[in-house]
């Protein structure tokens, strides 16, 4: 779940990036109009939304990593690491917006996704893989 809505995010944010409508929100955490969007700047309303869903199912995920009896090792390093991505990229977008779209930081925001999406896929396959293998046996 937390794959496909990242994913998702990230098509937003490619979105959000090609139409030029990165500044139509120009405050944070909220946009001008508040809680609602306003559709001057849905899109990037909607960027910030689904950003803070992302940010909640992966932390979880992280959670649930850490209390499940039989993870292994590799899972509760992936699930962390992911945890810590979700954090630093939700600050960057921020500073992203207080910075006006400066280049390197952009940059650096995608980059932080690709490897934040990297984190949630190998953390879902190991534990495809664990489950597996205690069908297995
Ligand atoms: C898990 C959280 C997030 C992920 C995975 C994510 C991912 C992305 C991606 C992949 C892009 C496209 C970058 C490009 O094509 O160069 C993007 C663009 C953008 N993101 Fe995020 N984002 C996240 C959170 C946020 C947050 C919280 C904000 C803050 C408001 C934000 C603000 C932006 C802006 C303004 C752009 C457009 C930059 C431009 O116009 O070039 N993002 N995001």
């Amino acid at each position: 779940m937390s794959l496909i809505v990242l994913y998702s995010l990230m098509f937003i944010g490619g979105y959000v990036s090609a139409a030029g409508l990165g500044l139509t929100c120009p405050d944070w955490p909220l946009c001008p109009s508040g809680i609602l969007p306003n559709s001057e700047y849905l899109i990037e309303w909607v960027h910030r939304l689904v950003a803070a869903i992302t940010g909640a199912l992966i932390i979880s995920t992280t959670v649930i990593c850490w209390i499940t009896k039989n993870s292994t090792r590799k899972i509760k390093i992936t699930g962390t690491l992911s945890a810590i991505f979700v954090s630093t990229q939700i600050t960057l977008g921020a500073i992203v917006i207080d910075l006006k779209l400066q280049a390197l930081l952009v940059a650096i925001h995608l980059g932080i996704g690709i490897i934040l999406f990297a984190m949630v896929l190998l953390t879902t396959i190991l534990v495809f893989r664990l489950n597996d293998i205690e069908i297995s046996s």
